[in-house]
């Protein structure tokens, strides 16, 4: 499966969305997750992000391994979202920065 990494965390574009032949992504409040089960590894909404935080599983970068169950666990809970919207407010200054982990709101 393909998995949402940090880099989404306060920005949410939600372009990859409106890609997705399955409507895996789940919407929290300053994320989003791909439900894992659901994914067919299409790799349509790698090229959608603006800030490159999609990767398949087997790529994900070291240190953003939690990632990976972080959006199994997440997408279980939270609502699908098909269509994109605006980003958050303030996703300019937050696109790059890095370490925003602890930010992700459940
Ligand atoms: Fe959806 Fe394809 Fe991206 Fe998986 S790889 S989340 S199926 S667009
Ligand atoms: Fe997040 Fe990129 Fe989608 S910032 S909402 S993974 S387009």
């Amino acid at each position: 499966a393909y998995v949402v990494t940090e880099a989404c965390v306060k920005c949410k574009y939600t372009d990859c969305v409106d890609v997705c032949p399955v409507d895996c992504f789940h919407e929290g409040p300053n994320f989003l997750a791909i439900d894992p089960d659901e994914c067919i590894d299409c790799t349509l909404c790698v090229a959608e992000c603006p800030v490159e935080a999609i990767y398949a599983e087997d790529d994900v970068p070291a240190g953003q391994k939690p990632f990976i169950a972080l959006n199994a666990e997440l997408a279980k809970t939270w609502p699908v979202i098909i269509q994109r919207k605006d980003p958050l407010p303030e996703h300019a200054h937050w696109a790059t920065v890095q370490d925003k982990l602890d930010l992700l709101e459940k």
